[in-house]
């Protein structure tokens, strides 16, 4: 019997937050190859917070899905077949072929994800387009020199996590920042940070603030709104902060946002937003220096995993509300 090619399609456009009925599956044929083309049979799908805003019918740094059309996202599976001359049946991949069990996709779009020192599903977290992020964010733009303490903001997280060993083995003193007692103690116990502050708990800014008798230079933040606004008041004098997401405004009609611009001014504090996709030069070396340090066993990662691509809508719905540790992926029967 041949295998059909399982898809999930977005069927609507949420009003609030998105639900299962968002999504819709579809079984069809295998994608026919075009010249320079190859076809994988995927295995891991990443589930990232980007995908919450191509639900929508509006324009940021990317085009939305369209209505009935396949999902976007990140997949890591085996080449079955190729038109391309640098991909070969049974290589190791990962591109972004959307939430579907087979992609076929131009060559030169597909990496190789390298097995023998990461696992396949790393491809699609510290050894991907996670990884990447926290790699640019922090080093080049964040720049943190050894013996600077460097707070990293849902700590826990796929890309935080990676952003906070890294600035462990540039020598800085590291505090994450994450949701509830059992994520910071994974951060400290299993990825090595120094100290974790749950923003959840009532007495937050004074934990905060204890935590941090220094004062911080070097802010990498994935969530904005309150916790970033609480981290202001400990700048310390040319402190830089990376602005990689904002999640805790994502699907919250009235945004915290930030209530106090003066810290930034006296401190002289230089602010960069920043978008991964920008820095297609820094990914081939960031994912060798960060596949390194896994073989090495000096980055650690967790992975949250669900079964079939049937669970991606409930992944994804997990993933916003901060029910999975680490990265949030499905992985396809
Ligand atoms: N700029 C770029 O190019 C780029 C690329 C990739 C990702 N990003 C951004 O980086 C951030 C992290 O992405 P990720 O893939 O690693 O996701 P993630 O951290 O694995 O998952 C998102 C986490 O955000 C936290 N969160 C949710 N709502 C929150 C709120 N209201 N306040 C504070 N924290 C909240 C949750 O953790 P807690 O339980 O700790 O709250 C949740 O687990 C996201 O904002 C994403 O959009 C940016």
């Amino acid at each position: 019997m041949t295998e059909s090619n399982r898809q999930v399609l977005l069927a609507s456009r949420p009003e609030g937050k998105p639900t299962e009925s968002s999504f819709r599956i579809k079984d069809g044929p295998l994608p026919s190859l075009g010249e320079g083309q190859v076809l994988v049979r995927n295995q891991w799908l990443s589930i990232d917070p980007y995908m919450r805003g191509r639900m929508m019918d509006i324009r940021t740094y990317a085009e939305p899905v369209a209505l009935g059309d396949v999902m976007v996202g990140d997949t890591a599976g085996i080449v079955v077949e190729s038109r391309h001359p640098g991909f070969a049946v049974g290589d190791a991949v990962a591109g972004h072929l959307g939430w579907q069990r087979f992609g076929a996709i131009d060559g030169s779009l597909l990496r190789k994800v390298d097995t023998t020192r990461v696992p396949l599903s790393a491809g699609l977290g510290v050894a991907g387009m996670p990884g990447v992020t926290a790699y640019v964010g922090l080093i080049d733009l964040c720049a943190p020199q050894a013996g600077e303490t460097v707070v990293v903001t849902a700590a826990s997280g796929g890309v935080g996590s990676v952003a906070g060993q890294l600035a462990k083995l540039r020598g800085c003193r590291v505090v994450g920042v994450a949701g509830g007692a059992d994520k910071c103690r994974h951060v400290v116990d299993d990825l090595g940070f120094d100290a974790c502050i749950d923003y959840k708990a009532a007495d937050f800014k004074a934990s905060l603030k204890a935590a941090l008798p220094d004062g911080v230079n070097c802010i990498f933040d994935n969530v904005g709104g309150e916790v970033l606004d609480a981290l202001l008041p400990r700048l310390r004098p040319g402190a830089r902060i990376t602005l990689c997401g904002a999640i805790s405004e994502v699907d919250n009609p009235s945004p915290h946002g930030i209530r106090r611009l003066l810290p930034l001014i006296v401190n002289r504090v230089k602010v960069q937003g920043f978008i991964v996709g920008d820095h297609p030069e820094r990914w081939a070396p960031a994912i060798d220096e960060l596949s390194g340090h896994v073989a090495a066993g000096r980055i650690h990662f967790r992975e949250t995993v669900a079964e079939g691509l049937e669970a991606a809508p409930r992944a994804l719905i997990d993933l916003l509300a901060g029910r999975s540790l680490g990265k949030q992926l499905v992985r396809i029967l």
